[in-house]
């Protein structure tokens, strides 16, 4: 990894490059000020960070700077073709990255023109193709950052070697929907006993589960053998198994150096809508730990019969909530009518937003529980907040991350699915599991094991803690390979 040297000063500068979807843009800016905050007192680093926009037409290739306060974090931005907060069908999307290819070489050819050579790439694991192609042509280091556990990245790395794991298995497996409580495989190392509902799958959403597969299996391949190193958002002591064998067997250094959340309190946001400061105003009047929070993140559909049952269930709950309703989340029903229904029915005990300040909401002495579609970085920030989980999974690596939830760090429930090709869950089942979280014994176990493991999250940025010396380690080899 080159360095730069402008008036005597000697500087890394990063050109981050994220996969254009909040739950991808957050975490890997959250690394970036990570890396700019420990590195400030090494020497100089600066940043670059790509925010995507949508093009108002073809010919716009244009890039504009926008400089954030702090002067060492800079923002670019960069024209993208299927930019939107919905997701289009996966095939497209990975299309498109690949037309950044030659705006990324443009853009490096800017800053080598402008005395401010790019001299390392840190991009997300979904964007390899280009990045590393790009890296790997300009003579670039490219770190890559996986946003997701590293138990997900265990099951990629093992079913990118591993034949008998192979593709039609898993379509077989995701595909009978009477079969998802059988054991898939109970031999992957590292990893509980999967059964066929844990497999991340796309069907639920865009049909996607084949080309994600592929997609996952091919990026991983490049980056175990070209990338610089992996990093992980993610710390030892939660998955112990995983990182382990991470570090032991992948050609590529893998850095657990999770979680980001603590130290990243600040302005730098990546949300994609605005926040919606109110319900911290109506916590503030809620009592300690009565309130359920509600939110399946940015991309996740509910159905009309799931939302119903949703419904139901919460309000006959006689909990007091704080639903996101993300306009778009429900199929069929437009968002002023489903939240005029829901505050109508919640005799003042609910509050409704279409995007709220998670990690305040989730910090918050009100907040008792979180009911979630368990995307990674929701559960981490749950974690890091030490708020017992309800879990609802969809798609993608939230049935693993649900699993893990539930049986390995016992700090949540899961309901029983019915119908809806295991997808719908019975009202009174709902109602049932919300009681037994925020007021049952059971709930007080879970909120003392969250609280345990949030803890742990605490220390492991403290001197000597694990993701401070795995942080140490990766900027060391940052220097070393600057020479
Ligand atoms: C997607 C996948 O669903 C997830 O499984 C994968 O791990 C990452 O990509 P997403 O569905 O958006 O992510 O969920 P999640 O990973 O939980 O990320 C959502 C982010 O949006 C979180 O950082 C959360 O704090 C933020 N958020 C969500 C808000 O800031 N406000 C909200 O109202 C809801």
């Amino acid at each position: 990894m080159a360095t730069h040297t402008t008036e005597g000063e000697r500087y890394l500068h990063v050109l981050a490059v994220p996969f254009p979807a909040q739950g991808h843009l957050t975490p890997l800016m959250r690394f970036c000020k990570l890396l700019l905050k420990h590195y400030q007192n090494r020497g100089s680093l600066r940043v670059t960070f790509l925010d995507f926009y949508p093009p108002n037409d073809s010919a716009d290739h244009s890039f504009s700077f926008k400089f954030h306060h702090d002067r060492l974090l800079q923002r670019v931005r960069f024209p993208f073709p299927n930019f939107s907060q919905q997701l289009p069908s996966l095939q497209t999307f990975f299309d498109s990255l690949l037309c950044i290819e030659s705006g990324l070489h443009q853009l490096i050819q800017f800053f080598n023109c402008h005395g401010l050579p790019v001299t390392c790439l840190v991009t997300d694991f979904m964007t390899t193709f280009p990045t590393q192609d790009v890296a790997d042509k300009l003579g670039i280091s490219r770190i890559a950052l996986f946003t997701s556990s590293a138990s997900r990245l265990l099951l990629i790395n093992y079913a990118s070697q591993n034949d008998t794991f192979s593709i039609e298995q898993v379509m077989d497996a995701i595909n009978s929907t009477e079969r998802r409580d059988e054991v898939f495989c109970d031999s992957v190392p590292g990893l509980p006993r999967l059964l066929n509902k844990d497999l991340p799958q796309f069907k639920h959403i865009t049909d996607d589960t084949r080309t994600v597969w592929e997609f996952a299996n091919r990026s991983w391949k490049a980056c175990n053998s070209r990338a610089h190193a992996v990093v992980l958002n993610t710390f030892e002591e939660l998955e112990p198994s995983a990182c382990g064998l991470l570090s032991d067997d992948c050609d590529v250094p893998v850095y657990d150096v999770g979680l980001w959340i603590e130290s990243l309190s600040g302005d730098t946001s990546t949300s994609m809508r605005e926040e919606d400061e109110r319900c911290i105003g109506w916590l503030d009047q809620q009592p300690t730990s009565s309130v359920l929070y509600i939110s399946f993140g940015s991309t996740t559909m509910l159905s009309k019969g799931q939302f119903e049952a949703l419904l139901h269930g919460v309000i006959d709950s006689q909990q007091r909530f704080l639903w996101v309703l993300r306009p778009g989340l429900i199929d069929d029903i437009d968002y002023c009518s489903a939240s005029k229904e829901i505050i109508s029915r919640s005799e003042n005990r609910g509050f409704v937003v279409d995007w709220a300040p998670q990690l305040r909401v989730l910090s918050h002495s009100s907040v008792g529980g979180f009911l979630s579609h368990c995307g990674w970085n929701s559960t981490i920030e749950s974690i890091a907040n030490g708020v017992p989980i309800l879990c609802w999974p969809y798609f993608a690596d939230q049935h693993m991350n649900a699993r893990f939830i539930v049986d390995e760090w016992r700090m949540g429930l899961q309901f029983k699915h019915t119908g809806e090709g295991g997808y719908l869950v019975e009202s009174y089942e709902i109602e049932t599991a919300i009681r037994s979280l925020m007021e049952g014994e059971e709930g007080s176990i879970l909120r003392k094991n969250a609280h345990a493991l949030k803890q742990k999250s605490s220390q492991c940025f403290e001197s000597s803690g694990s993701s401070l010396l795995k942080l140490d380690a990766l900027i060391k080899d940052m220097e070393t390979s600057i020479q």
